[in-house]
């Protein structure tokens, strides 16, 4: 029996009890088994409980691009590797097959090294959806460098602060971004956000939209004539296990973003065997995620995971309603997609169109469907089913998270019977427990807690890059030698998972992550505003919409309410990003604190979400009467 390649249900359970039995033994057998490494480990998995300490593999040395690439090059040379849609389906779409994938990146990695990046030193990729942004992942791993992707969606300064927190040396991006009907002026935000990073000594610039740009004299360069001159041969770097791969910034409940840190060996196991046994994967396939890889969805789930296993990854550049609403139909049909893996935000938006544009496309290549980023509902999950299965198709509804770097729990397609909502069981090797508000683990069937793994898994990240106390705070102190993951989750009557949501600040909106913290700062910025709390309200597109509550200085109060609306949400536009834009702003005279100073957002949640009958005790409130207003108030 290969532990890499789960066939049925009960493999499942026979693999399942022995990664639970021996964590060490399980993941040894399918590292040793399906990967390239210069050497092997020294110990498995050392795990120092105090200090929320773990380590994989440590003392293997590898490089995950001779596993993602050089490998593949002996018997699949040809085959493709990497499939581009881009934005306007009428412009040729690109493929390439491992041997130019591989040519491009030994490229652009002697590109970077030209440009004195070092393994170990971080590189900002700020670059849409092209496939530059692959191949510049792929480089920096092949030099050793640590790669820094920030979403093309987030602001100057977002840009800026996720820069400076890991000091990157270089920004790799392009000068501009097709969305859609929209055309974004990239390299004008980068612009703006380098003039606070004095780290920053270079700027490649990758030609995608052809506007005018402004190049900063021995700083900017485009990247194409630099490619065109580098060799094609450029040596794996020789890394540790541990050593970092990438840095991958995600929303906490209050503070700055934080960079989530993830290394070589453990990562790439981990990816590979998800990716594998989720999808079932099968030779020749060509599987298609829509994330974006600014975030960890991507890294993951369209480069690294598919890539190891000599996968055909297909990215697309555009959104799903351009040109019209059978955008992701028209692709699956263009490149007869096998896997297709989405977020409920986009199945929900899609399911409100006619039923025309799914009709009008052969659908028929599809084997496996797949969701991420938040809770699918109910009628979603059918939809999906019904329309794009139709009920042929499993639905992996896969939880994980940033920090996870990996599904950890989730069915494997047409294996584990699925259950509409549900992500059913956890990936072999990963040990869920339900906790109580009192740290107790709560047993058996047909109960609900706060979500917790116990045992480490290869993937997790490490640290958070510049401040391991708040990894430890944020992640190993709420339970005794667990990771917390910021979830609640109920268990059914069979065992399966169900995770109902955040129990913490952060807002999931349209599979976002946002914590609060960041955008009531923005909103702060604003000279009228005096205080502000934002909650997340029900949205039948969005999963949440943002609600935000806002109290003015006397100076602020006699403008007009809708221009305040308008430039509220263009403070957050320029600090977070347009993703981060309220759709409710509501002016009150108070917000609800406790005596300790404390805003309490339970009751603004419930008060956005139209839940008046159960706000609790709020006698006990500093000021219990701003509640009665807020609630007259109520948009
Ligand atoms: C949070 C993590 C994992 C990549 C995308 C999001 C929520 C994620 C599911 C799911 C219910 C889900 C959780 C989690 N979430 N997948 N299948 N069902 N909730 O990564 O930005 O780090 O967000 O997304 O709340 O904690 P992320």
């Amino acid at each position: 029996m290969s532990n890499y390649h789960i066939k049925n249900l009960e493999e499942y359970f026979q693999v399942y009890r022995k990664s639970v039995r021996n964590p060490e033994v399980f993941w040894e057998e399918i590292a040793e088994e399906h990967f390239v490494w210069r050497k092997k480990w020294n110990s498995v998995l050392n795990w120092n409980k105090e200090d929320a300490r773990v380590t994989w593999f440590e003392g293997a040395q590898l490089n995950i691009t001779e596993n993602c690439i050089d490998r593949h090059l002996v018997v699949n040379a040809d085959k493709t590797a990497l499939i581009f849609e881009p934005n306007d389906p009428t412009e040729d779409y690109k493929t390439y097959t491992y041997k130019e994938l591989s040519v491009a990146v030994n490229k652009m990695a002697n590109v970077l090294k030209s440009k004195g990046i070092e393994k170990g030193d971080r590189v900002c990729i700020y670059l849409p959806m092209i496939p530059e942004l692959t191949i510049a992942l792929l480089a920096c791993a092949r030099i050793g460098a640590v790669h820094s992707v920030v979403f093309a969606g987030f602001s100057s300064s977002a840009l800026a602060s996720r820069i400076n927190d890991s000091a990157c040396k270089m920004v790799i991006t392009s000068d501009g971004a097709y969305r859609g009907a929209k055309d974004i002026d990239l390299k004008s935000i980068v612009d703006e956000a380098l003039i606070s990073c004095d780290s920053v000594e270079t700027c490649l610039v990758v030609e995608r939209t052809k506007g005018n740009v402004n190049f900063v004299e021995g700083r900017d360069e485009w990247i194409a004539p630099l490619l065109d001159a580098a060799s094609d041969d450029c040596p794996a770097e020789i890394m540790e296990a541990e050593d970092p791969l990438f840095i991958l910034y995600t929303s906490g409940s209050t503070g700055k973003p934080k960079g989530m840190v993830h290394t070589c060996g453990g990562y790439m196991v981990y990816t590979a065997y998800t990716f594998k046994n989720v999808f079932q994967y099968q030779k020749g396939d060509v599987y298609w995620c829509t994330a974006d890889i600014g975030w960890i969805t991507g890294h993951s789930y369209i480069v690294y995971g598919p890539l190891a296993n000599g996968a055909t990854t297909l990215m697309f550049e555009g959104v799903p309603s351009y040109p019209s609403y059978d955008r992701f139909w028209d692709v699956v049909e263009k490149h007869k997609v096998n896997q297709f893996y989405t977020a409920p935000t986009a199945i929900r938006a899609l399911a409100k169109q006619q039923v025309d544009y799914v009709e009008k496309h052969d659908l028929t290549s599809l084997k496996v469907l797949g969701t991420v980023g938040e809770p699918i509902n109910e009628e979603a999950w059918h939809w999906y089913n019904d329309n794009i299965g139709k009920r042929k198709s499993p639905i992996v509804d896969t939880w994980w998270q940033t920090e996870t770097g990996g599904m950890m729990l989730s069915p494997l397609a047409y294996i584990t019977p699925t259950k509409p909502t549900f992500a059913t069981l956890p990936i072999p090797g990963v040990q869920p427990a339900l906790m109580d508000e009192n740290g107790n683990e709560i047993s058996g069937n047909s109960v609900e807690g706060r979500l917790c793994i116990k045992h480490p898994w290869p993937s997790m990240a490490r640290t958070i890059w510049g401040n391991h106390e708040r990894y430890k705070e944020t992640y190993f102190s709420a339970y005794k030698d667990m990771y917390f993951t910021g979830d609640g989750a109920l268990r059914d009557e069979v065992g399966y998972f169900r995770i109902t949501g955040r129990v913490d600040d952060v807002i999931i909106v349209s599979g976002h992550n946002l914590g609060t913290a960041p955008i009531e700062d923005a909103i702060n910025e604003h000279p009228a505003v005096a205080e502000s709390a934002i909650v997340g309200f029900a949205h039948d597109v969005k999963g949440n919409a943002l609600y935000g509550y806002v109290t003015l200085k006397d100076s602020g109060k006699s403008r007009k309410e809708e221009n305040l609306r308008k430039e509220i949400n263009q403070v957050i536009t320029e600090h977070v990003g347009p993703i981060a834009k309220l759709d409710k702003i509501q002016f009150t005279n108070g917000l609800p604190k406790t005596r300790s100073g404390k805003i309490m957002r339970r009751i603004l949640r419930k008060i956005a979400n139209n839940e008046m009958d159960n706000l609790g005790d709020i006698s006990t409130l500093l000021n219990p009467d701003c509640v009665e207003e807020i609630i007259e108030g109520r948009l």
